[in-house]
């Protein structure tokens, strides 16, 4: 079943690069996420796990722990690792969860509808899981979730301004309105009246009755 946002995020323990993760013990309270990738030591792979790594300091700025899962072993994850450190200037010292049992994998639906893992002689054909992404808040419950097929390498930048969105309007009544980057004016919720919305906000730019921006 597919995992939708508002639901607990599935908890698991697995083997991965930094050893024995119990995934929502490993969160503790820190935003996450975890995204899955086809196979190691494929192209359009290596370049998102090395733009993940490049942004490791903006994940940490924004008190999030990022964590990768495909359906090969640790050993080829660290062997990859160092592909990944060579092709993109910087280490991924993020954790790689080695799902060759396709436990995370189902628990998340990553894997496209039509799949075929073989036990031995796999090649990058046989890839399983898709480019999948949930952003996940200290509460545990899903925030944000996307799908690339394996053709399509994510945007990691959508990404992050996709996480600054939802930290900024986690808890409050407020919402981002379409393509909105940081520091820009936000959308006060239609809960809040005017008056109420003024109190809270400060002055509101009022474009029409229900589309009301506010600086925050
Ligand atoms: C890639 O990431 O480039 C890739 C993944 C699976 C199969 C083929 C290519």
């Amino acid at each position: 079943m597919a995992v939708r946002i508002n639901d607990i995020a599935p908890d698991f323990t697995a083997e991965s690069t930094a050893g024995t993760i119990r995934f929502h013990d490993w969160l503790g309270d820190s935003y996450g996420i975890i995204f899955s990738h086809p196979r190691d030591f494929t192209p359009v792979c290596t370049t998102e796990f090395a733009a993940v790594a490049q942004l490791a300091a903006e994940w940490q700025k924004r008190k999030t722990k990022v964590i990768g899962v495909s359906v090969d072993g640790v050993s080829d994850h660290e062997k990859w690792k160092r592909d990944i450190e060579a092709f993109g200037g910087a280490p991924a010292d993020f954790p790689i969860i080695d799902d060759t049992s396709l436990t995370v994998a189902k628990a998340y639906d990553m894997l496209p509808a039509e799949f075929y893992l073989p036990t031995e002689g796999r090649t990058p054909a046989h890839s399983a899981t898709v480019r999948t992404v949930y952003i996940i808040g200290p509460d545990k419950k899903v925030r944000l979730t996307m799908t690339y097929p394996m053709s399509v390498g994510r945007n990691f930048a959508e990404i992050l301004r996709a996480l600054d969105a939802v930290q900024k309007t986690d808890g409050v009544p407020l919402a981002t309105p379409a393509n909105w980057v940081p520091g820009q004016d936000v959308i006060v919720a239609l809960a809040l009246n005017n008056e109420q919305a003024t109190e809270r906000f400060g002055e509101l730019d009022i474009k029409l009755p229900y589309l009301r921006f506010a600086k925050v």
